[in-house]
């Protein structure tokens, strides 16, 4: 499995994370299903965990891959702490937070998966961090104080979340390279805004092809509709994978 990936040594579909973005249990469990063995795992986001909860998780884990719980956690560092330590049974591969909620709140957060990893026997979790939403531009972060551009922003965070021992960040394909040298190579960098070659891009502003984002540095290409949407998911998958392969 993709636990500590490097460019030369992991295979393919293991980068590849499905974003299940429905609040439709059935189809998630049918899709992780029908998945299992093309990709590396399966992001379940805000929307299906205020629909479904922790049964819905569950139900789509039992097909066996891995999840990456995608909630973005913000709040006092207690509070974030404890919502770790609410969802550390379900044993996700991976999770997020928001690297804006400080240095503090960033230990905090690494502290209690390593903690509660520790306490249900299960491997320690991804605590990844979320930057600069791509929704928000320069004049967004103007409105609320911040004057740095955002890449001077994302590259701040990015240093800030390895220094508080957070395992990686979620950057958009453009932010790749000012993450990357911003870090080092332990540090995970997961990848949203994918498009293979050819397909629709969608409300995606800025896409990189999944070899094109690997090659510059991405740890983990999050894959949604390219896959949900195509008549068959598993042989979009594969196809994406040997992409990745040349
Ligand atoms: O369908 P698509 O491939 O665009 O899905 C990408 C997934 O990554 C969605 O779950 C989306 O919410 C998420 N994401 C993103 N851009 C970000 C952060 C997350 O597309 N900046």
């Amino acid at each position: 499995m993709a636990q500590d990936l490097k460019p030369s040594d992991c295979i393919a579909s293991d980068r590849i994370y499905c974003a299940l973005d429905t609040v439709d249990v059935g189809k998630a469990v049918r899709l992780a299903r029908t998945l299992r063995g093309k990709v590396g795992g399966i992001k379940l986001g805000l929307e299906f965990f205020c629909a479904n909860g922790a049964d819905g998780f569950s139900r789509v884990a039992d097909a066996g891959l891995p999840i990456f719980l995608d909630l973005k956690f913000h709040d006092i560092p207690n509070t974030v702490a404890g919502a770790i330590r609410a969802v550390a049974p379900l044993a996700p591969k991976l999770f997020t937070i928001h690297t804006q909620g400080g240095p503090e709140m960033m230990r905090r957060a690494a502290d209690a998966a390593a903690e509660e990893a520790a306490k249900h026997g299960h491997t320690k979790p991804w605590v990844i961090g979320v930057s600069v939403l791509t929704s928000l531009d320069g004049s967004d972060l103007h409105a609320i104080g911040v004057s740095d551009s955002v890449d001077t922003q994302v590259g701040r965070l990015a240093a800030l979340a390895q220094e508080n021992g957070l395992d990686g960040l979620v950057c958009s394909p453009r932010e790749i390279t000012l993450a990357r040298n911003a870090t080092d190579d332990a540090f995970k960098l997961i990848v949203p805004g994918i498009r293979p070659m050819g397909s629709a891009v969608g409300d995606q502003k800025r896409v990189m092809t999944p070899a094109d984002a690997v090659q510059a540095g991405a740890d983990i290409l999050v894959i949604g509709r390219p896959i949900t949407g195509a008549e068959d998911p598993a042989a979009a998958a594969q196809t994406i994978a040997d992409s990745i392969n040349g």
